[in-house]
């Protein structure tokens, strides 16, 4: 740029009409002809573009400065005074024997030796110093080899084209991404380029008129776009207030008409939430946090004052194995501090991503075909809206917050998924959940079938209290059966409570993950509106208590039974503390949560308690913190300290239950009241 900028006034630009110009002269002019301001054009071969050149300002169409245009040896495009003075000049660093300038077909003014015309041997090429228009195959970025780097700059008014306040660039730092910027300060971002348009500016997306699109190699990394339809003109200018806009030529009207402008609204405003905000124009204040995120002032949050953005509502752990979770239908982050490779998968990507504490988010390069690239970033995430169709983004999450938000999430992404997936799948849609991202354990990612609550609904009848199998401590349960002929219990958590939640949550790794015979299966969830429920296998003969404590039937039991129990729950127990992948301590044994099936076998089941709190928590509802009384160890109980030795203790009232037939909760209730 430095040749163009040595007098503000003259600038060097394309005008483009479909009037041809009663003086037109060739498309060509050589060292010994000259090209004037007298209202002269020049016409590519195709007639598609006018140089015009003239003080004048014609509509349409745009000026140049005072004085004569030519080439001069060894090959330079020239502009002199009335006194053949140079005004302004090209540069080059070659010479050639016959210099000619040439208007081609696509806009571009070009130095050349007259018998040479390939690209790559240009002189000098005015799409290498744009000012306020970006025209079809400019490339718009960087070139490493020469230094050069290509970008629009807004005029300073409508009728002066000196140098304005905004220029638009491809940002090559990180991935490569266009940046509106006022001076040095951004503006806009169009969002990265994902193989299909920019992420943030969804009508940059396939469109009859234009493709768009990113080149990168290792000479130059440059955005650019074609014509679909050389019968249709299109351009981009810059205007001096810093929008973006892109023209298009009605010949009907013989006027341009605005097709598309950006930024378009309040979020596209950079950074408009801060670091983990969410831009939303229909909603009020249009910034909001992320999920699982919280504001960082939220006192000046509440003032609209969103700068500080947002923070994780629980920190990261980097040491005790971060996980992602996955956002939908965002404009990705700014990339200007991201890692890219093109030919890695998702799944490497996550792997390189979990492996460094600094990357906070991955993602797909190329949205096409199903994905493919990694993109990383690293440091917090800034200038994200909600758009649509917008990407998928994977940020970095404290494992201990993953189970569920990947839950509601992918919840909302099932929703569109279902259908297809139900057509191909004989059984119901699954529901994977990612857990505790670590490179050993990915790829044994569970997968819990997940109902509708329609399917449940109709399965127990409407929730009728006919079907009603018991209440729990968070909420009914009941029995179903599934149209398939299976029978299925049904709990159905609290609506309203976070305990609800919390349990939920509790319950689907425990039991997801604990896989025993003498532990009761999960067989699904549905979380749907306010619904939360769990949906396990039937269990026959319903719970230990029910008979055991039930004289009519406790007599029933005969003593290979009640040590088959003893034994199967001694089993169940053994597993959940020592033998499975996680020690569990489930902290609720009793009676009531031993469940028989059909054969008498014992089932361990209800893992809401277990592991949920720490040993200090004391909650809101004493009876489902602490457990059940009767059953608690006394050190439990009194000092609220749990180990194994809780469960054992609950374990070894259990057997005196099963044993004697009496009621430990009974018992210590009369005693108590006694
Ligand atoms: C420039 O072009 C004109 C017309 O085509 C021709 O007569 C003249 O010889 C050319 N001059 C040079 C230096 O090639
Ligand atoms: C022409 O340009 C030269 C060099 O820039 C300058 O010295 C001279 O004053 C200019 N003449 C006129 C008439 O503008
Ligand atoms: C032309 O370019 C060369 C090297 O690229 C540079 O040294 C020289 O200063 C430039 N000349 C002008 C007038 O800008
Ligand atoms: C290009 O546009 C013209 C006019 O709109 C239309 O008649 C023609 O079919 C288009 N060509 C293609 C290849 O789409
Ligand atoms: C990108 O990933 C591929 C596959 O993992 C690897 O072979 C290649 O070296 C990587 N490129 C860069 C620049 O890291
Ligand atoms: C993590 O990534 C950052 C940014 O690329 C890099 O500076 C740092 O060295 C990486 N850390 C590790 C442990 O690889
Ligand atoms: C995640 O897995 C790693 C290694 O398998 C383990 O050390 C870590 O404790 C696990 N974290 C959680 C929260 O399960
Ligand atoms: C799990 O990962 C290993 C190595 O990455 C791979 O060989 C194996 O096929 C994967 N298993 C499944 C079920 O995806
Ligand atoms: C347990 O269930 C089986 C099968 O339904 C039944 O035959 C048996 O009587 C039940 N046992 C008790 C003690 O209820
Ligand atoms: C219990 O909580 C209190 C305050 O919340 C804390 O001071 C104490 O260290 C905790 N004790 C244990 C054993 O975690
Ligand atoms: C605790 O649980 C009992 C019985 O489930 C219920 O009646 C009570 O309202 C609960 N208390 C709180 C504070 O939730």
């Amino acid at each position: 740029m430095n040749t163009i900028t040595s007098k503000s006034i003259i600038s060097l630009f394309l005008i483009i009409t479909s009037l041809l110009s009663t003086q037109a002269i060739s498309d060509t002019i050589n060292a010994s002809q000259i090209f004037r301001d007298n209202g002269e054009t020049m016409v590519s071969s195709g007639g598609t573009f006018n140089w015009a050149f003239s003080a004048r300002k014609i509509p349409g169409t745009v000026t140049w400065a005072y004085g004569t245009l030519r080439v001069i040896d060894p090959g330079l495009l020239v502009l002199v005074n009335d006194t053949n003075g140079i005004v302004w000049s090209t540069n080059t660093s070659r010479t050639v024997q016959n210099p000619v300038a040439q208007l081609l077909d696509s806009g571009n003014l070009v130095v050349r030796d007259a018998n040479d015309d390939n690209p790559e041997n240009f002189l000098w090429e005015s799409f290498n110093y744009p000012t306020n228009t970006f025209l079809p195959r400019m490339k718009l970025g960087r070139n490493f080899r020469t230094g050069l780097e290509v970008y629009i700059r807004s005029w300073r008014s409508n009728s002066d084209p000196a140098s304005g306040d905004y220029t638009y660039h491809c940002d090559p730092t990180g991935y490569p991404q266009n940046i509106l910027k006022r001076g040095e300060a951004v503006q806009y971002r169009s969002g990265p380029w994902n193989g299909q348009g920019a992420s943030g500016a969804p009508s940059l997306r396939r469109n009859p008129i234009f493709r768009f699109g990113l080149v990168m190699n290792k000479d130059e990394v440059y955005y650019h776009y074609e014509l679909l339809n050389d019968s249709v003109i299109t351009r981009f200018t810059l205007s001096e207030s810093g929008v973006g806009q892109r023209w298009i030529w009605v010949d009907r009207t013989q006027g341009w008409v605005i097709y598309i402008i950006a930024p378009t609204d309040n979020c596209d405003i950079y950074r408009a939430c801060g670091p983990y905000g969410s831009c939303n124009v229909e909603n009020s204040p249009v910034c909001g946090c992320l999920n699982k995120f919280t504001p960082t002032d939220s006192q000046g949050w509440d003032r609209g004052d969103w700068s500080n953005g947002c923070i994780r509502r629980t920190p990261l752990s980097c040491e005790n194995g971060d996980g992602f979770l996955k956002y939908s239908g965002v404009k990705l982050p700014d990339t200007r501090n991201s890692w890219f490779n093109t030919s890695m998968s998702l799944e490497e990507c996550r792997v390189l991503c979990s492996r460094n504490c600094s990357c906070m988010a991955y993602t797909n390069l190329d949205i096409t075909n199903g994905g493919s690239g990694c993109l990383l970033w690293f440091g917090d995430l800034v200038d994200m809206r909600e758009v649509s169709p917008g990407q998928d983004i994977y940020i970095r999450m404290a494992s201990s917050e993953l189970v569920l938000l990947s839950l509601s999430v992918m919840l909302y992404y099932r929703k569109r998924k279902k259908l297809d997936r139900e057509q191909r799948e004989t059984g119901r849609p699954r529901f994977d959940y990612v857990d505790n991202h670590t490179d050993e354990s990915h790829n044994k990612s569970l997968e819990l079938p997940l109902f509708d609550l329609s399917t449940l609904t109709k399965a127990t009848d409407d929730f009728s209290i006919n079907n009603k199998l018991g209440e729990g401590g968070f909420g009914p349960v009941y029995k179903g059966l599934l149209e398939e002929g299976q029978e299925i219990a049904v709990k159905r958590l609290s609506t309203t409570s976070h305990q609800g939640v919390d349990e939920l949550k509790n319950e689907v790794i425990c039991t997801a993950k604990l896989q025993h015979r003498n532990l009761v299966k999960l067989l699904g969830c549905c979380i749907q509106g306010e619904e939360n429920m769990l949906v396990y296998e039937y269990m026959t003969n319903k719970s230990l208590d029910l008979i055991l404590f039930d004289p009519a039937k406790s007599i029933l039991l005969d003593w290979t039974e009640r040590l088959n129990i003893i034994n199967g729950i001694a089993r169940g127990l053994m597993y959940l503390h020592q033998d499975s992948r996680l020690r569990v301590i489930h902290r609720d044994l009793k009676a009531s949560n031993i469940l028989l099936d059909s054969d008498m076998n014992p089932k361990i089941s209800d893992f809401g308690l277990a592991r949920i709190f720490g040993g200090n928590e004391t909650g809101a509802n004493t009876s489902r913190v602490v457990g059940t009384y009767g059953y608690m160890s006394p050190e439990y109980a009194i000092d609220g300290v749990f180990s194994v030795k809780s469960d054992v203790f609950s374990f070894g009232v259990l057997v005196l239950e099963i044993v004697s037939g009496m009621d430990a909760v009974q018992r210590r209730k009369v005693t108590g009241t006694g």
